[in-house]
């Protein structure tokens, strides 16, 4: 959960920025506000999808009798589909490149302001309820289903979002929960061609930075899924 809620936080400061700034007709930097946008779009519809139809449900399974953890669930469903909309009025507005600046930066405040309060939320009140309800095995067992789901594709695509910014000891934590030769496609092909493309800002460049062997020989991250890290 840190490492994914701090991808979100992170892009909707990038969001922010863009929002206050100038209409801009520069194409390579609304290219660049675009790609970042739908990165953010699809990594958060497939995390709350994730959550709704599948770790909720297996929460739920330990929490009959109940009603105050089971109310807290259905809270969090209920946040998710107050952010859905506003995803929606954001959308509307980056895809109106004669008007969607005037209502751009109140979509965003919007967006922002739901978002925020529901990362905290979770944080708070469901991540205590996730680890004290499901055993590590059971954890494991969504995280493998969720995997299996989005395939290598969705790795691929997932990987280099959630790690871009981040310091290299997360960076490491999070490597370390795959395989071997995934760290090394990681860092020889996902990671170099996410950085071809410009996310959010035109003169942001992300560097590629190959894989160095005492960095390899560092990690060392848990042997499992931590719930806290990998959620
Ligand atoms: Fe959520």
């Amino acid at each position: 959960m840190v490492a994914f809620h701090s991808a979100l936080r992170r892009d909707l400061a990038h969001l922010a920025r863009t929002a206050s700034r100038h209409r801009s007709d520069d194409p390579a930097r609304r290219r660049a506000v675009l790609t970042g946008w739908e990165l953010f779009k699809t990594q958060l519809h497939i995390h709350h999808t994730g959550k709704d139809t599948d770790l909720w449900p297996r929460m739920r399974a330990h929490l009959s009798g109940r009603p105050d953890d089971l109310a807290l669930l259905q809270a969090m469903e209920d946040e998710h589909g107050r952010i859905d909309p506003l995803v929606d009025s954001v959308d509307g507005a980056l895809a109106d490149p004669d008007h969607g600046h005037e209502r751009l930066a109140d979509t965003v405040d919007a967006l922002t302001a739901e978002l925020s309060g529901h990362l905290a939320h979770e944080e708070r009140d469901t991540l205590p309820l996730l680890e004290r309800s499901l055993s590590q095995a059971e954890w494991q067992g969504f995280v493998t289903d969720q995997r299996r789901k989005s395939g290598i594709r969705g790795a691929a695509q997932f990987l280099p979002w959630l790690l871009d910014g981040t310091s290299a000891e997360q960076t490491q934590v999070v490597l370390a929960e795959l395989p071997a030769p995934l760290r090394v496609v990681y860092r020889r092909i996902w990671q170099p061609r996410y950085a071809r493309h410009d996310h959010w800002s035109h003169q942001h460049r992300h560097e590629y930075r190959p894989a160095r062997p005492r960095a390899e020989k560092n990690l060392g991250g848990p042997a499992g899924d931590s719930i806290r890290e990998a959620l």
